[in-house]
């Protein structure tokens, strides 16, 4: 059995004050599921919140690393600051770092490396545009990324990684892919992963949905037979709203 992960992603929003409230609201709401819930916070917020998230089961997550250990790369965190601060989890390749800071497949494969080198969590983000899902493209777009993206890990090393499944069409649109669309479309990710690593860590793998997951339409996404919890965006933002999907469970 594939445990569910709900990761909330908190983009360029929220200054340490506000994080420290957010968790200390959230925490209690969310301290008996049996998920993994982690929050993907700015790099100015992880060491509030990894303090105040002590004692809890809430984790914490970093949006992005560079890949080299150290450098002149002005601006940029590596996998070991992250980690010397204790940091679980952090996203690599969200679409909107594909888009506006020119990160690649290449990039993308470097950073997972060297993540998972730091022991760092890595949730790996795919998804196709709304001109390539409607030209028929989607399994080709995913299935190339995935290929590269994993391509420089040793084959044990794969299911250490989270996939995030999120259609960049449906991010902060409010439009979501339909559950069977997602689950397919996760399917024909466990599909290829199995064509490159064996079908032990295709069914072993934890892929997630992302893109305008909400209290409303959690349930019958994460009820899915291969979507294993979501990547949450601006619904992550509320504590409330985000304990609702973390314990879509209980919405009725
Ligand atoms: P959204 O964002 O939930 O606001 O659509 C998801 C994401 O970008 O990870």
């Amino acid at each position: 059995m594939r445990k569910k992960i709900i990761a909330g992603n908190w983009k360029m929003y929220k200054l340490p004050n506000e994080a420290i409230k957010y968790i200390e609201e959230i925490a209690p709401m969310v301290a008996d599921t049996t998920h993994e819930v982690v929050l993907c916070v700015p790099y100015v917020d992880l060491f509030y919140t990894l303090l105040t998230t002590q004692g809890t089961n809430i984790k914490i997550g970093a949006q992005n690393m560079h890949y080299e250990t150290q450098g002149a790369y002005t601006g940029e965190i590596s996998g070991e600051m992250l980690k010397s601060i204790g940091t679980q989890y952090v996203i690599i390749g969200h679409s909107e770092r594909r888009q506006y800071y020119n990160e690649t497949d290449e990039t993308v494969s470097l950073k997972l490396k060297k993540a998972i080198e730091c022991e760092l969590k890595p949730i790996f983000c795919v998804g196709e545009t709304l001109e390539q899902r409607e030209s028929g493209k989607t399994e080709e777009i995913i299935k190339t990324q995935v290929k590269i993206g994993l391509s420089k890990l040793e084959k044990t090393q794969v299911n250490n990684i989270t996939i995030a499944y999120e259609p960049i069409w449906a991010i902060g649109t409010g439009k979501t892919a339909t559950a069977e669309d997602a689950n397919n479309t996760i399917k024909s990710i466990r599909t290829e992963i199995a064509n490159l690593y064996g079908s032990d860590i295709a069914n072993e793998i934890i892929i997630l949905y992302g893109g305008s997951v909400k209290p409303e339409n959690a349930k019958e996404l994460f009820n899915m037979s291969d979507i294993d919890g979501g990547l949450v965006g601006g619904a992550s933002l509320n504590a409330e709203e985000f304990s609702k999907i973390v314990n879509y469970l209980k919405v009725i």
